[in-house]
C-alpha cells in the first residue's frame, strides 16, 4: 500500500508562552523550536504542565499569552479542528459502541470525505498499526495495546501536519510498553511527522525522542538530545531526574592558589574544572566511581570514606560510601569472582576528573 498518508513535516515555534488557571501560573515562559520531522519528548513529573502545554498546541484549555507558529504561521487563533493536529489522549477516548473500523474513520466523516477515500484511509491507517484482522470489533473486545493503536490510527487517518501523545503508554504493563514505544518510533520515522511524545518516565523519553525539554513548575529546566542532558545537567534538578546522582554541594574556597570544594566539616575536594560563583555541587553518576582500583589515572579524584551500604543488583553492586557527612553511590560492574566489600570497609573512591561536572548555585 502506498505511503499516501505522508506529509511534508512541519516546524513548530513556541514563544514566550504563559499559561494559568485562574490566579494559578501553570505555565511560565515556555520558548521552544522542534525541527520538522524531529520526535521530541516533554519530560517532567506529574503537574510540571506537559499536558498543559500540549494541549495548549491542540487547541484546549485556558488561552495561553504568547505565540504558537507552525510553520511560522500564529494558529492560536484557530480553532482545534482547524490546526491540523492529531492528539492522542492517555485514555485513548475511543467510541465504545462503535466498531474499529468506525472509530477510525470518525474524523475522516466529519470532515466529509468521500466515503471511498475514507475507506481507503482507514484500511492504510489500521494496516500502518497493524490491525486490520481486528477492523470489525468493538474496544471492550480489545487489549489495552490494541486500544492504544486504534487511538493512533484514529488520529493518523485525518493525515495531521503534528501529531501529539499524551502519555500514551502509561496504562499499558511493562513489556507491551517497550515493545509499543518501538513501534510508535517506527511509525513516525515512516510517517515523517513532527511528533511530541508527553511522559514522566526518563527511560521512555531517553529511548524514544531525537530531543527533549525537561520541565518543572511549569518552566522548561533544560533542551537537549537524551545523552546531552544526561551528560550534562544545567542544573540539579535535570541531574535527579534524569537518573541517579551523586551530589557533593559546599563552599567554594582557594588553597594554594587552587579552587577547593568544602563540603561540611573535613571533607576537602580540589576543583579541575571551571567554576564560578563561591557555592554550588559537583555532580557525577554511580557508574564513574571506581572502588579501590588498581590503576589510578592523575587526572581523577580520590576520595576515603567507608562502606555503609551495598546493595546486590545482579549486573552491578551499589555501594554507600560514607565521606564526612555524604554518602556517595558507587555501581560497581559485577562478574563472578569478583571480591565483594563489608559494611565499615574503608575504600578509597576514584573519579575521573572528566566524568565530573560543577554545578554553581542558583
Ligand atoms: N483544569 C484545571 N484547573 C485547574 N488547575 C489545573 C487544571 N488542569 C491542570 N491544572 C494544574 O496545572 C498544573 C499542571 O498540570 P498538567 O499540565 O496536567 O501537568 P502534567 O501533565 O505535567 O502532569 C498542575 O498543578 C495541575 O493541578
Ligand atoms: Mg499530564
Amino acid at each position: 500500500m502506498s505511503l499516501a498518508i505522508k506529509v511534508k513535516p512541519v516546524r513548530l515555534k513556541i514563544e514566550d508562552v504563559h499559561i494559568s488557571f485562574g490566579k494559578t501560573k501553570v505555565l511560565q515562559g515556555i520558548d521552544l523550536d522542534i525541527e520538522p520531522g524531529e520526535f521530541f519528548a516533554f519530560l517532567g513529573p506529574s503537574g510540571s504542565g506537559k499536558s498543559t502545554l500540549l494541549r495548549a498546541i491542540a487547541g484546549f484549555g485556558p488561552e495561553p499569552q504568547g505565540r504558537i507558529l507552525i510553520d511560522g504561521i500564529d494558529i492560536l487563533s484557530l480553532p482545534p479542528w482547524k490546526r491540523d493536529v492529531g492528539m492522542v489522549f492517555q485514555n485513548y477516548a475511543l467510541w465504545p459502541h462503535l466498531t474499529v473500523q468506525k472509530n477510525v474513520a470518525f474524523g475522516l466523516e466529519e470532515r466529509s470525505v468521500p466515503k471511498k477515500e475514507s475507506k481507503d484511509r482507514v484500511l492504510e491507517a489500521l494496516d500502518m498499526v497493524g490491525l486490520t484482522h481486528l477492523a470489525g470489533r468493538h474496544p471492550s473486545q480489545l487489549s489495552g495495546g490494541q486500544q492504544q493503536r486504534v487511538a493512533l490510527a484514529r488520529t493518523i487517518v485525518i493525515r495531521p501536519r503534528l501529531l501529539l501523545l499524551d502519555e500514551p503508554l502509561s496504562n499499558l504493563d511493562a513489556n507491551l510498553r517497550v515493545q509499543m514505544r518501538t513501534d510508535i518510533l517506527k511509525l513516525q520515522r515512516k510517517l515523517g511527522l513532527t511528533t511530541i511524545f508527553v511522559t514522566h518516565d526518563q527511560e521512555e523519553a531517553n529511548t524514544i525522542s531525537d530531543r527533549m525539554a525537561v520541565l518543572d513548575k511549569g518552566i522548561i529546566q533544560q533542551i537537549g538530545s537524551p545523552m546531552e542532558l544526561y551528560d550534562n545537567p544545567a542544573n540539579p534538578f535535570v541531574a535527579h531526574f534524569l537518573g541517579t546522582t551523586n551530589m557533593i554541594e559546599g563552599e567554594v574556597i582557594t588553597k594554594e592558589n587552587k579552587p577547593v570544594l568544602r563540603a561540611g566539616q573535613d571533607v576537602e575536594l580540589p576543583l579541575h574544572m571551571k567554576v564560578t560563583g563561591s557555592r554550588g555541587a559537583i555532580v557525577f553518576r554511580p557508574q564513574s566511581v571506581k572502588v579501590n582500583p588498581e590503576e589510578q589515572d592523575s587526572a581523577s579524584m580520590c576520595i576515603r570514606g567507608t562502606v555503609k551500604s551495598r546493595e546486590f543488583l545482579g549486573a552491578t553492586v551499589r555501594y554507600g560510601v560514607q565521606i564526612g557527612d555524604v554518602t556517595v553511590l558507587a555501581d560497581e560492574a559485577h562478574q563472578r569472582g569478583k571480591r565483594i566489600y563489608d559494611e565499615l570497609e574503608q575504600v578509597r573512591l576514584v573519579i575521573p576528573q572528566k566524568q565530573i561536572i560543577f554545578i554553581p548555585e542558583a
